[in-house]
């Protein structure tokens, strides 16, 4: 009897460290109360939130992780006022271009996931050469999350896996969780051990629900914007303090 997952295996073999993770995740929360206390427009949290990211990105590769996903624009961000997601454009834009050179040469391999490619075409041609001239990397991928949700993804995988059944492509009965797993955005990702949420809220808010499955969850108070290495650091230790059993003993 197999009592863990194939995924949850791998985790425990190979003879690395288990208490660094592999893959962490962030829910990146908290950019307009930093500006509200600070009494400044949102756009302010939103652009101290970019510069959260450069430094967490940096921090991820310092840390050894070997996968960071940073949830950036979720598919319900789309019903806030125009302005603020004109302006979440505009910043993803200017960090795309002013770190790509910098990401190239440390070796960190961009991904992106979610519906992207219903961004603004110059955008979406701006992500894809980001990820096409990054591909060769293997230190740190970095997945950015982008017009993504998690419901969405696992509906995008379901209708791509019916429509290979209808063709004869896949047998129903042989569907285990590395096929489907193989259709959701997140392919080809170590699997997700650590989950962060800054600013308090404790909810998954439609991310990576089926790679969270067996994933460690961190809520922290910080506000992203003041998210730095040491969160990170401190978030690490807290997930080698924990105790894994993938539903074992
Ligand atoms: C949550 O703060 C943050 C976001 C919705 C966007 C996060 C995006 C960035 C930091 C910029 C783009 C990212 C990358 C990877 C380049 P909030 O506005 O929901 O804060 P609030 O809950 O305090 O109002």
């Amino acid at each position: 009897m197999n009592a863990t997952p194939a995924n949850a295996a791998s985790a425990a073999g190979g003879g690395t460290d288990l208490s660094v993770p592999r893959h962490v995740a962030i829910i990146m929360d908290g950019n307009g109360r930093w500006a509200k206390a600070r009494r400044l427009p949102r756009f302010a949290g939103h652009k101290q939130g970019i510069e959260a990211v450069r430094r967490t990105v940096r921090a991820a590769g310092d840390l050894g992780l070997e996968a960071l996903t940073l949830y950036a624009f979720s598919s319900e961000n789309w019903r806030r006022p125009a302005s603020e997601i004109a302006d979440l454009m505009g910043l993803l834009r200017h960090y795309i271009r002013a770190e790509l050179d910098e990401l190239a040469r440390k070796g960190v391999r961009i991904r992106i996931i979610g519906d992207y490619r219903k961004f603004e075409p110059d955008l979406v041609t701006l992500l894809d050469n980001a990820v096409e001239r990054t591909a060769g990397n293997d230190k740190l991928t970095l997945a950015i999350a982008l017009n993504y949700g998690a419901q969405d993804e696992l509906l995008r995988a379901t209708r791509r896996l019916m429509r290979e059944a209808r063709a004869g492509e896949i047998d129903p009965d042989m569907l285990d969780d590395a096929a489907f797993e193989a259709r959701l955005d997140t392919v080809g990702l170590p699997r997700l051990d650590l989950l962060i949420r800054t600013s308090g809220e404790q909810r998954l808010s439609n991310f990576l629900l089926w790679q969270a499955a067996y994933a460690e969850l961190v809520f922290t108070e910080t506000l992203w914007p003041d998210f730095d290495h040491a969160q990170l650091a401190d978030a690490i230790a807290a997930f080698g303090r924990r105790e894994r059993r993938y539903g074992g003993l």
